[in-house]
């Protein structure tokens, strides 16, 4: 349990309210929140509650890509998140999205496991080094320089958090990343991200499911229309 009031926050909302482009009413209101270094948060509620749309403040997509609009305040790493390129976000916050598919770049696995850190300019003689590391968090070797497409959602899943980890951001956004796999790969996901966490990083999953979270959260959050019911205004 992350109880130590001192430890830095990584993450805070401050009456933060967001409409998307075009619709009748907001998706996100007045909510306030402090999210801790290491903390593993989990948001939970009905489906259309909002959670996606809480991730999508925290990697940045809400504002910069959705183009929606931000009332409030939502700092990242104690700089206001619109200041920051998306580009730049992308580098603190690692986003494993619901369609792992939706996020692939290459048809091979090293290929992708490598294309981010080449977007972000990571010298070619770490290349090798990252990749390999990464494999081995998800533990992968049985998927090298296999094709993606045909592979189960749970091994595709694995190579989107392998990309991820090759970055190797501060934090970590899944948006119901059991939604499409079996009894096993819960577990394994489960695994992997028990790694993450005890490696340091913060944590943030978007979930329906919650059994397979009960050991590795710090905090659940249930969000109705759009609000942390019990949460109020009030940072919690
Ligand atoms: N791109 C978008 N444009 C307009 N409205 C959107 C968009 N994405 C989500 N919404 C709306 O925002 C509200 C919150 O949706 P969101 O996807 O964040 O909920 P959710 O809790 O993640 O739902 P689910 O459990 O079904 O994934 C819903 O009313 C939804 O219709
Ligand atoms: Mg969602």
């Amino acid at each position: 349990m992350v109880n130590d009031k001192a430890r830095r926050s990584v993450i805070q909302f401050e009456d933060v309210s967001f409409e998307y482009p075009g619709a009748e009413t907001e998706s996100i209101h007045h909510i306030s929140l402090d999210i801790k270094k290491g903390e593993f948060l989990v948001l939970t509620g009905g489906s259309g509650c909002g959670k996606t749309t809480l991730t999508r403040l925290i990697n940045g997509l809400a504002e910069q890509f959705y183009e929606g609009t931000l009332k409030g305040r939502v700092t990242l790493l104690g700089r206001s998140i619109s200041e920051y390129p998306l580009y730049e976000i992308g580098k603190k916050v690692g986003s494993i999205f619901q369609d792992p598919k939706s996020q692939f770049f290459a048809s091979i696995t090293e290929d992708e496991i490598a294309f981010g850190c080449e977007n972000y300019g990571v010298p070619y003689e770490e290349l090798d080094g990252r990749v390999s590391s990464a494999i081995k968090r998800i533990n992968g070797d049985m998927l090298r320089g296999k094709e993606i497409y045909p592979m189960s959602s749970g091994e595709k899943q694995k190579i989107a958090v392998a990309s991820v980890n090759a970055v190797d951001p501060e934090i970590y956004v899944f948006d119901e990343p059991s939604a499409n796999l079996d009894m096993y790969s819960v577990e394994a996901l489960k695994n992997l991200m028990g790694g993450l966490k005890a490696e340091g990083h913060t944590i943030i999953v978007a979930e329906h499911r919650l059994y397979y979270l009960t050991d590795l959260a710090d905090r659940f959050l249930y969000m109705e229309n759009g609000s942390i019911p019990v949460c109020s205004r009030t940072p919690c």
